[in-house]
């Protein structure tokens, strides 16, 4: 974990609300499942750092999707081409790639990392929801994985693909693993539905990034003990056997 600069080469609004942030710099490797804090305005202002799941990175290069929320995300949606922006990457655990066919499930703005992750797997099999079509990045789900892998698309409204919620159209298929992102009650209602071995991402709030204000505790179980941890350290990504869900 260090801070490190970037330069933006890209940020553009993808869908009303949603940005790809694509920056120029010399990065330490990550995994997919991990994040970065950026800090929208100032290195100065360490109050205005955001965690944001690293969508893609590459030599000399690194890349985020986020939606505008809030104001550090409203602050990150203004820079331009050749600002400079702060940010400690990377941070946490990412997901453990195993052998076979992965099922991959995204929620909203958890297509950040299973993008990342489907960029470095050869077999898989996409779920991806969201509200409407206009928050379905369609775009740029075909631009990172092309068209060689089979997508479930689900959105709640029926605007495209299937209608109604994700965990309403989970993929029949003999999947070693299920790697999922997305929003509590989804992954929730999923780690219901699924009985084979799944991997989770959370959103957690966080305001350190770094362990140390507990802001971003995810309640597990482990040696048969259940206690709450740091998802910013311990996690985001969790097997789904010691997560407690509540
Ligand atoms: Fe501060 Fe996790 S964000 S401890």
């Amino acid at each position: 974990m260090k801070e490190v600069w970037g330069k933006v080469e890209e940020n553009r609004e993808i869908a009303p609300g949603y940005f790809a942030l694509k920056l120029e710099g010399d990065f330490p490797p990550s995994k997919p499942g991990q994040f970065a804090m950026l800090s929208p305005a100032s290195a100065l202002d360490p109050f205005l750092r955001r965690p944001f799941g690293i969508a893609g990175q590459g030599p000399g290069w690194i890349r985020f999707i986020y939606k505008v929320v809030g104001r550090g995300t409203a602050l990150l949606s203004r820079l331009k081409p050749g600002e400079s922006i702060s940010l400690i990457s990377p941070l946490g655990k990412g997901f453990s790639q195993v052998e076979g066919t992965s099922l991959l499930v995204a929620g909203g703005t958890g297509i950040a990392p299973i993008l990342y992750l489907a960029s470095v797997l050869e077999r898989f099999v996409l779920l991806y929801g969201a509200k409407n079509s206009e928050e379905l990045l369609v775009e740029e789900v075909k631009r990172t994985i092309g068209e060689k892998h089979r997508i479930v698309y689900v959105t709640e409204d029926g605007s495209f693909g299937e209608r109604g919620l994700l965990t309403e159209h989970i993929p029949e298929g003999n999947f070693s693993i299920a790697f999922v992102a997305g929003p509590y009650p989804m992954m929730k209602e999923f780690a219901g539905n699924y009985r084979g071995r799944a991997q989770f991402s959370f959103e957690a709030r966080m305001g350190c990034g770094f362990g140390a204000c507990y802001s971003c505790v995810v309640k597990v179980k482990k040696g048969g003990e259940e206690k709450y941890v740091r998802s910013c350290v311990e996690g985001p990504v969790f097997d789904g056997e010691e997560v407690v869900w509540i």
